[in-house]
């Protein structure tokens, strides 16, 4: 909890903070980039950095942090903490580096804000930092726990499938033959794959299944054609890694997952390559005979786009109460619409948790459609393929 002294100094600065944390973070980034190179080239991701989404990112978690400390002094927004700590989890973050994010962001305020930060506006929002931090420290220490500790663990391609022209699965086993923890379907895993310049970078990729026993499946889609830069690991990994070369991964993360019990209705949704932690979700729910009604929905460009769309269609007619509403955009079969997706037609149980991934314009409207509809929204969960920039503003 914040001390009262603080809480009064950070209600009364929060405006004039608030509102800088934009330039903050962007001149936060710079100068711990400039003293840390090593961080931008190995630890974070650089296509967010020069898009610039990250920043944004970072800025709205500590705002709307400070937000909810003013507001419910005796709670924390669980929901947010639980997201950032996953992806810090999975990137191996490790406690003692808060210290150089809180010298460069603590820098990069002061030199902002400049005479506005007092000695006592400093120590207030000092405060809310490591309020925030040893929050996520210890979430990160219980989720390293859990998964056996931090760390890199080298896996083997042992098979290449070529979904649609531009989505590739990767079928992965450990490269040291030890035993696989199991994952829960939803998550994700972090991969850090060695660039042509040398630059280690690393990206998530939920896993789309687990084919065999001890192996894991990811699904990856080429990112390119919509005028800016190609994709750099999703370009790499398609490029150039083939079975038999070996790839590190870190164990899998991620608070999007299948609560099958209590037995509800359930709504997968997913647009493009968010069918990843769908189909993952719909294989456990086959192979564990979920017997409540399961409405599976999907939006592609087309059925050729469609990724894993056999993987779809099969483990749904496992289940005994399943349907499958498809949407493409163009080339729509029988039985299939024509367009984006539009739930207005779809029955949806009274009770129904839904589970969402996608582009965020899909996953607003799908949100909006399923709330009119009677579902609450604590009932819908979703992923977003990127910094999330709704998480700060719903929490
Ligand atoms: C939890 C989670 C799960 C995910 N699961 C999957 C999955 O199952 N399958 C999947 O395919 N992806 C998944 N992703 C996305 C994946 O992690 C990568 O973000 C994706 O593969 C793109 O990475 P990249 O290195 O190829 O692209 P990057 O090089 O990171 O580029 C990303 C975007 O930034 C743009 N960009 C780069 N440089 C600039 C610049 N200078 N100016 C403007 N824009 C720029 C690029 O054009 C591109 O559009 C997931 C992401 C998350 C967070
Ligand atoms: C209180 C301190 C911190 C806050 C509030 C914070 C906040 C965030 C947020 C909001 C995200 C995006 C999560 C998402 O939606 O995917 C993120 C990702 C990330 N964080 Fe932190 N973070 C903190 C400390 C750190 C530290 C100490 C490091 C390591 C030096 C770090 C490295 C990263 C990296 C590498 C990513 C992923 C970047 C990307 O994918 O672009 N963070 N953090």
């Amino acid at each position: 909890m914040l001390s009262e002294q603080s809480a009064a100094t950070v209600r009364a600065t929060l405006p004039a903070v608030g509102g800088a944390l934009g330039e903050t973070t962007e001149r936060f980034y710079a100068g711990m980039f400039e003293a840390r190179p090593e961080l931008l080239r190995d630890l974070f991701n650089r296509g967010n950095q020069a898009a610039g989404t990250q920043r944004e990112a970072l800025a709205g978690s500590i705002a709307a942090f400070a937000t909810h400390l003013l507001a419910h002094p005796d709670t924390r927004p669980d929901a947010m903490l639980g997201r950032i700590a996953h992806k810090h989890a999975s990137l191996g973050i490790a406690p003692e580096q808060y210290a150089i994010v809180h010298e460069h962001l603590f820098a990069a305020i002061a030199e902002v804000l400049g005479e506005a930060v007092t000695p006592e506006v400093a120590a207030a929002w000092e405060e809310v930092y490591w309020l925030m931090a040893n929050a996520l420290i210890a979430i990160e220490k219980r989720l390293h726990e859990e998964q056996g500790g931090p760390g890199w663990r080298k896996w083997e391609v042992v098979g290449r499938v070529a979904e649609t022209a531009d989505v590739v699965s990767l079928r992965l086993r450990p490269a040291d033959g030890g035993p696989v923890r199991d994952f829960r379907p939803g998550q994700y895993v972090s991969v850090r794959v060695t660039l042509g310049d040398g630059a280690r970078q690393i990206r998530q990729y939920s896993l789309s299944g687990a084919p065999g026993p001890g192996e894991r499946q990811f699904s990856v889609k080429r990112v390119h054609d919509d005028g800016t830069p190609e994709g750099e690991v999703s370009g790499h990994l398609h490029a150039r890694v083939r079975v038999g070369d070996v790839l590190e991964l870190s164990e899998a993360y991620g608070d999007l997952v299948l609560e099958a019990e209590p037995a509800a209705p359930l709504l997968l949704a997913s647009a493009g390559i968010g069918v990843t932690p769908m189909t993952a979700m719909l294989a456990h729910l086959a192979d564990h005979g979920y017997d409540a009604p399961v409405t599976v929905v999907h939006g592609d460009r087309s059925p050729a786009d469609h990724a894993l769309r056999a993987d779809h269609e099969t483990h749904a007619a496992k289940l005994p109460d399943a349907a499958v509403h498809l949407w493409y955009e163009q080339d729509a079969p029988a039985g299939a619409s024509t367009g984006y997706v539009d739930l207005t037609g779809v029955p949806v149980a009274a009770g129904t948790r839904a589970y969402l991934c996608g582009p965020l314009p899909f996953m607003r409207t799908v949100r909006e459609q399923l709330i009119g509809k009677g579902v609450a929204p604590a009932d819908i969960h979703y992923e977003v393929f990127g910094p999330d920039l709704w998480l700060a503003k719903q929490d």
